[in-house]
């Protein structure tokens, strides 16, 4: 027994008022991972460039990256990660999966997503700047890539239903998508303050048969919604299957969402090879909020140090004031949801409430990988204020017609902040649409 977890008992009622402490458990063993072997077969040769030593900034064999990651979780839970930890690795890889999945991204999803070279952006910042376009998936993100990974992986484990936690509501709407084409029941806990921001996404949940359930404890944003469904999954641990937005949770989570959004990365790798001749970029760019689309982004370039890895996290209203949710600026090193990272919270080890204008970066944790790039300094991370990432997200949408989510808007206000040669190739992940956020961006319109 390595801490204690207060959760909501799940055997009295379906609200789960009455609260008991359990022990949790750290899962010390995993399974050898195979990590030479890429998940994606084709373009292998051009994968394997510049990455020989493939295992600094990848996940180790117990599930830590350094020392941040691993799984602690409530006893009734073990059962289900040892499940998973065994499992997954051979389905990810097995031919039936990889034909199913790389089907229906083609297809279904839409990929690759455009490698669009932006050339007003390019001259305003000096340097070649290429936007990976995952706001042009099916469903409006990058989050659909690893929904449809997961729902094939829990139709495979024999699993009946779905459950999952929601921000912004991109990873609600990949999941209900996914559902829908499935045909698997699934219930997406958000919190109120979200479900009140996001509109237009619960009205695409409910559209699409899923279950809403409105989370009203804490500030009610994505942590609760966190919190939420892992008291359901703790409830139904037999049928029940937790598909995870980011690259957050217990091992193995963060290594399944990293390795089935490493598909930006691949295609980075041969999109950017086919436009310039050169097979890397010197700058890679991404938002970060559990980190799903940023590790997706970086995967294939993790070991190649001459490309430089710049995320961007939420400030808020400034990383050094209460109202802030930049997590590797601000936090220190804890537990939330299963996982070893930095975490907001109180010197007395309480989660302090994130606040952020954007509901999928609104969150007090960190991916495990995320605290291990910043720690050791591959990343260079970079905390947005809430007016930065809106003034940037006008400037896109005014410089190229492109509207994006005000998640991506964060890596975008990183821009005036870089000192580009104008050699520099940068690409940067546009993660998803701004449509969602129509109603924040209204209250801006002099911001143009
Ligand atoms: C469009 C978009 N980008 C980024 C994020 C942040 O998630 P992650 O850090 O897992 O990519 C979200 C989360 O909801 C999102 O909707």
């Amino acid at each position: 027994m390595v801490a204690e977890l207060r959760i909501k008992n799940c055997e009295s009622s379906q609200s789960y008022p009455k609260l008991i402490t359990i022990n949790i458990y750290k899962i010390q063993q995993g399974p050898a991972l195979s990590q030479s072997r890429s998940l994606f077969f084709i373009h292998k040769n051009i994968l394997q460039q510049n990455t020989k030593n493939m295992d600094t900034y990848k996940i180790s064999e117990n599930g830590y990256y350094g020392d941040f990651g691993g799984a602690y979780v409530p006893e009734v839970l073990y059962k289900c990660i040892e499940e998973l930890k065994h499992a997954y690795i051979g389905l990810l890889e097995s031919d039936d999966f990889q034909k199913e999945y790389r089907a229906l991204l083609k297809d279904y999803v839409g990929r690759p997503s455009p490698l669009y070279e932006a050339k007003r952006l390019s001259n305003k910042y000096n340097a070649r700047i290429l936007l990976k376009r995952e706001d042009l998936n099916h469903t409006g993100a990058h989050k659909i890539n690893n929904a449809i990974g997961q729902v094939l992986l829990a139709k495979q484990m024999g699993k009946t239903r779905i459950i999952a936690e929601t921000g912004a509501g991109q990873h609600g709407v990949a999941t209900a998508t996914v559902c829908a084409l499935m045909n698997m029941p699934c219930t997406i806990y958000m919190g109120e303050t979200d479900i009140q921001r996001q509109m237009p996404n619960v009205e695409r949940m409910k559209m699409l048969g899923a279950t809403v359930s409105s989370v009203t404890s804490g500030n009610m944003t994505l942590k609760d919604a966190v919190n939420e469904a892992i008291r359901d999954w703790c409830c139904h641990p037999k049928d029940t299957f937790y598909v995870m937005g980011s690259a957050v949770g217990p091992h193995p989570y963060p290594d399944i969402v990293a390795r089935l959004q490493s598909i930006i990365s691949e295609e980075i790798k041969v999109q950017l090879h086919d436009k310039t001749g050169k097979d890397h970029p010197d700058y890679l760019m991404a938002c970060v909020g559990g980190g799903s689309n940023a590790i997706g982004t970086f995967y294939f370039y993790l070991e190649d140090t001459r490309v430089k890895l710049i995320a961007a996290e939420a400030g808020g209203q400034g990383w050094n004031t209460p109202f802030t949710a930049a997590t590797i600026h601000s936090g220190s090193v804890g537990i939330l949801h299963g996982s070893k990272t930095l975490v907001l919270q109180t010197a007395d080890g309480q989660v302090k409430e994130p606040f952020s204008i954007s509901a999928g970066l609104d969150y007090p944790g960190i991916g495990p990988v995320h605290a291990h790039l910043a720690q050791t300094g591959r990343a260079q991370v970079y905390s947005i204020n809430d007016d930065e990432a809106v003034r940037a997200a006008y400037e896109l949408t005014r410089l190229e017609g492109i509207i994006p989510a005000l998640e991506s808007a964060h890596i975008l206000a990183v821009l005036p902040k870089i000192k580009f040669k104008k050699s520099d190739v940068v690409v940067l992940t546009v993660s998803g649409r701004g449509d969602k956020d129509m109603q924040t961006f209204f209250k801006y319109r002099d911001y143009a």
